[in-house]
């Protein structure tokens, strides 16, 4: 269905509402960079069948394509608005023919679904324009679809030029347009500068191609949010909420205790089993993995790269990173644990810590099945606790001094006793 489908992502613009340094489209959403979004929709659309795909860069344009990297991409050396950056691909697209999708690299709602639906309507109706809108509760910012009394798209007019009758219109234009080529570039080649902005509007098209009697369709959003763009840290906020709610939802249908969803922050990308309960005011970072039937929290931050199996308990003030907690385990409070591998059944006292970073590089901590580290003891990784091993509250266990296993350390340094208090 795709194959002669070409792609266009915007992502030149220099996000000034954003009043930030990074590149918006770099900007994170569930420390997601925001492009990353809607190139995932698109590959889930086209499912690696486009025949082009053509990122348009501008605004710190190296930082952008080093993060895209294996992307084709197409400089935009002045920023001259987005119909500008759509006529930078002309030359890219010489030899191609067929359909292009235009999409704008702030919009990380767009599902692949919708893009399959635009496309689907776009081919079944030979339109010269095809374009995503929604009805939202609040247009203000975005660009109002004008229609004449046969609702038939007339144009869109972009918030600052609107009239005061303009304003009130609640279909807006989301930013995904599919076009014929051939029309696309006619059209292209007719816009005028506005003059407020002093930039060429993409949005001004369709009025151009409606005055040369070319069709204009549209595809509704099923779901408002799906039309959210992202201009401002308010924005940014906005769509890590929707994006919280979400994944809290899905988690719970699946079985997870969420006791207060409010004060709970779970990563789009961590995966977590049925019956572990959350409790309030965690934190769980990208891409941790726990088990069935753990209890996390309060207070607890899992970051990433972490997995923990069945049965754990996590306490209050615990931070652990780049760990694997094996089932069974208790680290109930105040605790950091970093590039650590903890075994099974072992017990973690209060204020235990791992000193993982020497200055240079991150060390590992291994402490085997059935240890018992007693309270705020010190592991100066590299080191490795023996199975079955005590070490006495207060011990620092000092870099390569292995504990044995079924031994009890004491100490500063950390020292065996004679006698191992199990065996
Ligand atoms: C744009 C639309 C508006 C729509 C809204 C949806 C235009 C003129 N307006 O407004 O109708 O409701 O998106 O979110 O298109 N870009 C470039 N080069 C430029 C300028 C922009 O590549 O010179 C890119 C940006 O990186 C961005 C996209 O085009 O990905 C849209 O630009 P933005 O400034 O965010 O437009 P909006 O004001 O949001
Ligand atoms: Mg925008």
């Amino acid at each position: 269905m795709l194959k002669n489908i070409a792609c266009i992502i915007l992502a030149a613009g220099r996000g000034t509402r954003m009043k930030s340094e990074v590149p918006k489209v770099l900007q994170k959403v569930h420390r997601r960079p925001l492009l990353s979004f809607v190139l995932e929709a698109l590959e889930g659309a086209a499912a690696g069948s486009l025949s082009k795909k053509i990122l348009v860069v501008g605004y710190k344009d190296e930082i952008v394509k080093n993060a895209f990297r294996g992307l084709d991409s197409v400089t935009q050396t002045e920023l001259l608005g987005s119909g500008d950056a759509v006529r930078r691909t002309k030359s890219a697209l010489s030899k191609f023919k067929g359909d292009i999708l235009v999409l704008y690299g702030d919009t990380p709602f767009i599902r692949k679904e919708t893009i399959k639906e635009l496309i689907k309507k776009h081919t079944k109706e030979k339109a010269s324009c095809t374009l995503l809108s929604a009805n939202v509760k609040d247009p203000s910012g975005y660009g109002r679809i004008l229609r004449d009394d046969n609702d038939n798209i007339v144009k869109i007019i972009e918030e600052r030029d609107t009239s005061i009758y303009e304003k009130i219109i609640e279909e807006i234009n989301v930013g995904l347009y599919c076009f014929n080529k051939e029309d696309l570039f006619f059209g292209l080649g007719r816009l005028k500068i506005n003059a407020k902005k002093q930039e060429y509007y993409l949005t001004d098209i369709i009025e151009v191609l409606k005055k040369a009697n070319k069709k204009v369709t549209s595809v509704s959003c099923k779901n408002p949010i799906e039309a959210l763009g992202i201009n401002s840290k308010l924005d940014l906020a906005k769509a890590n909420s929707i994006i919280r709610k979400n994944v809290l939802e899905l988690l719970m249908l699946k079985g997870v205790t969420i006791v207060d969803p409010d004060s709970t922050f779970v990563n789009m990308n961590a995966r977590i089993g049925k019956d572990t309960v959350i409790h309030p005011h965690t934190i769980i970072e990208e891409g941790v993995t726990i088990g069935k039937k753990c209890e996390i929290g309060p207070f607890a931050r899992i970051r990433e790269q972490t997995t923990i199996d069945d049965g754990v308990e996590i306490g209050n003030f615990t931070e652990l990173v780049r760990t694997k907690i094996s089932s069974g385990t208790k680290i109930k409070h105040m605790t950091y644990l970093g590039d650590a591998e903890i075994g099974k059944n072992v017990n973690i006292g209060a204020g235990t810590i791992t000193a993982n970073f020497d200055g240079k590089s991150k060390n590992k901590t291994i402490i085997e099945d059935g240890s018992f580290i007693g309270v705020g003891s010190i592991f100066i990784a590299p080191v490795r606790v023996g199975c079955g091993a005590v070490v006495g509250a207060g011990s620092v266990v000092t870099k390569g001094k292995n504990v044995p296993p079924h031994k009890t350390v004491v100490g500063i340094p950390a020292r065996v006793l004679k006698k191992g208090r199990r065996k």
